[in-house]
């Protein structure tokens, strides 16, 4: 080609101008809003020098329609490609708040579902950057039929990829949607926000006032919807937790986590882990104590923390190789089950079993949080997809019984008769089907009713009740749980179990897909 001919010419006018767009103009305008572009969030993201842009001199549809006035720049939008985070492939797309507000066209929806598709075929993780105003109002239908095959693909790639949002502006309308079809949402403090309709719409229908914070900020959806499981407090910050999360999981659903050389070669005894539960069975103590004193130093990479605290879940590794932890917290609601923390507790499960990450459950928990607002907002149907989560999965499952595994939540809790491998239980564990004080209120109801001093006698009995069943020696006998283990030994006692289920296989019936109670 000669390059001072008309050809060469064009191509690098093309160049330029690109190079303008996400450059100066963009930075000009993302900056004094406190934000990235969407190129130097993917500077963030990729090694340097990996990323592989495809689609970047795409062109805006145009509609023809009076409203339809659509901006000229390349792109339409969106950036979309792969490249390499950690030296692992990984494809993207960023949105371009500075083009029509992110909006999503035609164009725009079609690179987005280019690149769902090259992720899924190359078995390579899809992260979506997200800062965009929803739908492209000018495209009318063309933008809502995009992002049906947005959400299409998000659904098809479930369980195969992981796929993780990262929201890094508004995420409105349409644009919430792909988010939480994903496996994880990431969310920057003050300049990201998330809701179906924004705060126009809220005073149009309702006469509310509301700003786009309280509406759907970051602390919002971390806390109260948890919808986010990462907040951080800038995109910098935003993208070392996104590489962070990668690190501990398998690139699709065919390899294994990756396994990491450099680590806690200790698998001595830990005397300390003695004397975390207290004597008195209803103080509380700091379950990620416990997750510390186990796992490698420094390995534990807690998910949703700030939501639904009664439980703790989250990615560790022990001898350097990814378990999926989930734990009671007694420190919260005493440990109890409820609503939200079954459903967190099943969501981060069945993610663990889709990517091949083995589950160790440390068990807590005095039951189901009682009450009228359990109950009425269904705490069956939702207890009921923790139950569902831990029963379904085939990877290696191990619980460990701290102290109280009472009732319901002692069958939930990966319990043997629901398919856990190995269930070992501390000195500490309290198992029955409920507590010593409501088991002797139903069972002595007379003797106590006419007793002088009946709460003397409640005493007496319940002291007798722990020593007779709400134990862990009966359930040791019986063979519901495989081993009273000093606390000392535990790290040294999962390590050899792990390993002994690392060629577990089940053969599970063949079915279209099970009925998960949604
Ligand atoms: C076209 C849009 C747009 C949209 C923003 N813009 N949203 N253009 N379609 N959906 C354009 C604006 O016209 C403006 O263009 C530029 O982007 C920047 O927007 P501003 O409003 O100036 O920015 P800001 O003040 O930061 O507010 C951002 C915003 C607001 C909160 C996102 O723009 C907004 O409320 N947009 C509409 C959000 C919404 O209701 N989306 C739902 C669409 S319906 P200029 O030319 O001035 O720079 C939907 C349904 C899909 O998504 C359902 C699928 C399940």
């Amino acid at each position: 080609m000669d390059i001072n001919g008309k050809l060469y010419k064009t191509f690098l006018d093309r160049k330029q101008q690109y190079e303008l767009q996400h450059g100066e103009i963009a930075e000009k305008k993302q900056h004094s809003k406190g934000k990235l572009t969407a190129r130097e969030r993917i500077e963030l993201l990729f090694d340097p020098d990996t990323f592989e842009e495809i689609d970047a001199y795409s062109i805006t549809s145009k509609t023809g329609s009076e409203f339809g006035k659509v901006v000229d720049a390349f792109g339409d939008g969106v950036i979309i490609g792969h490249g390499k985070i950690s030296g692992r492939l990984a494809f993207t797309y960023s949105q371009d708040f500075t083009v029509m507000g992110g909006s999503l066209g035609s164009v725009h929806a079609k690179k987005i579902s280019k690149i769902q598709d090259m992720a899924l075929k190359m078995g390579a993780p899809m992260i979506g950057i997200i800062d965009s105003g929803g739908a492209r109002i000018q495209e009318g239908v063309a933008s809502l039929a995009g992002y049906a095959g947005i959400f299409h693909r998000n659904v098809k790639s479930s369980g195969v990829i992981p796929q993780l949002s990262v929201i890094m502006g508004p995420a409105a309308g349409g644009a919430v949607y792909s988010p939480s079809l994903t496996d994880f949402v990431f969310m920057t403090n003050k300049t990201s926000y998330m809701f179906v309709t924004g705060p126009n719409v809220v005073k149009e229908v309702l006469n509310e006032d509301v700003t786009s914070e309280d509406l759907g900020g970051a602390q919002v959806h971390m806390k109260k919807s948890g919808i986010a499981q990462f907040v951080y407090e800038d995109e910098e910050n935003t993208f070392f937790g996104v590489k962070k999360l990668l690190s501990y999981i398998p690139s699709n659903n065919l390899e294994n986590p990756p396994i990491v050389d450099c680590c806690d070669k200790n698998d001595k005894e830990e005397p300390k882990l003695r004397d975390i539960v207290p004597d008195d069975a209803n103080k509380p103590y700091d379950v990620k104590e416990v997750i510390n004193l186990i796992v490698d130093k420094g390995t534990f990479f807690e998910i949703a923390e700030n939501f639904a605290q009664n439980i703790v879940v989250g990615f560790a590794r022990l001898r350097g190789k990814t378990l999926g932890i989930i734990a009671n917290q007694p420190k919260v609601l005493a440990g109890c089950l409820d609503i939200d923390s079954s459903v967190k507790g099943a969501r981060f499960i069945r993610f663990c079993d889709s990517f091949n990450i083995p589950l160790l459950t440390l068990e807590d928990v005095p039951g189901f949080l009682p009450g009228m607002d359990q109950e009425h907002n269904g705490i069956i149907r939702h207890g009921a997809k923790l139950l569902y989560a831990y029963s379904d999965a085939t990877v290696p499952k191990i619980t460990v019984i701290l102290r109280k595994s009472y009732g319901g939540a002692y069958c939930v809790m990966n319990s043997k008769n629901l398919g856990g491998d190995f269930n070992f239980a501390w000195p500490t564990a309290e198992i029955a089907v409920m507590g010593p004080e409501g088991a002797v209120s139903i069972l002595y109801k007379n003797e106590l009713a006419n007793s002088k001093d009946p709460d003397k006698l409640k005493k007496e009995l319940a002291v007798k009740y722990r020593e007779e069943i709400a134990n862990p020696y009966v359930a040791d006998e019986k063979g519901y749980i495989d081993e009273v283990i000093d606390p000392a030994i535990t790290r040294k006692k999962l390590i050899i179990a792990f390993e002994a289920l690392e060629n577990k296989h089940l053969n599970v019936p063949s079915r279209k897909h099970g009925n998960i109670p949604l």
